[in-house]
């Protein structure tokens, strides 16, 4: 059966709340460089789209890790499959990522970039889903908390498809 996907929150509604966010982390963080660190794949377009709405200087990596399968079941287990190309010591950090969910994922980077000595280290993620926590993160900001649904679009996938959806949609059987 084809898959059909609803709107929960429209372009511009994701992209004026990106917009909020970049303004409010500049004002917090002014005359510091910050080290943003996407958690690929699913963060690249916020990534991005926070990104290219800062006024900051910007210095950018990568990291993947996984905690899902292909389908919309946590394994509850996160295995770290890249690090990062360079070191954070010093670096005013902010990790970039599409969802906050068990809370599994981000209280693992947490840990480990922690141990790295950064000089600041925050969270920033564009969803979040209070209901589903089972390990508490804090998180510096958020785009918006949503119920508990599994959504797509924005960098976010089901079985690695809708990723360039460029609204955050619902799948609707
Ligand atoms: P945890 O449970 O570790 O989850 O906080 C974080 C990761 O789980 C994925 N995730 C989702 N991916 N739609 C998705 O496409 C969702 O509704 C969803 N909820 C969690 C996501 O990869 C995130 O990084
Ligand atoms: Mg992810």
């Amino acid at each position: 059966m084809k898959e059909q996907i609803g709107v929960m929150l429209s372009s511009s509604e994701v992209e004026n709340r990106i917009s909020e966010m970049a303004a409010a982390i500049d004002k917090a963080y002014e005359g510091k460089t910050i080290h943003l660190i996407g958690i690929l794949k699913g963060s690249v377009f916020f990534m991005c789209e926070l990104a290219k709405r800062m006024k900051s200087p910007v210095t950018m990596d990568f990291m993947s890790v996984s905690s899902y399968g292909d389908g919309t079941k946590s394994s509850g287990i996160v295995k770290l499959n890249k690090d990062l190309d360079e070191s954070i010591e010093g670096k005013d950090v902010i990790i970039v990522e599409d969802i906050l969910d068990s809370g599994r994922t981000l209280s693992y980077l947490v840990k480990l970039l922690g141990e790295r000595k950064p000089a600041s280290l925050e969270v920033v993620t564009l969803l979040d889903k209070p209901d589903r926590r089972v390990i508490p993160v804090d998180l510096y900001m958020t785009g918006f908390e949503i119920p508990d649904r599994f959504v797509v679009g924005y960098g976010l996938d089901c079985a690695q498809k809708y990723r360039n959806l460029p609204y955050i949609g619902v799948i609707e059987q």
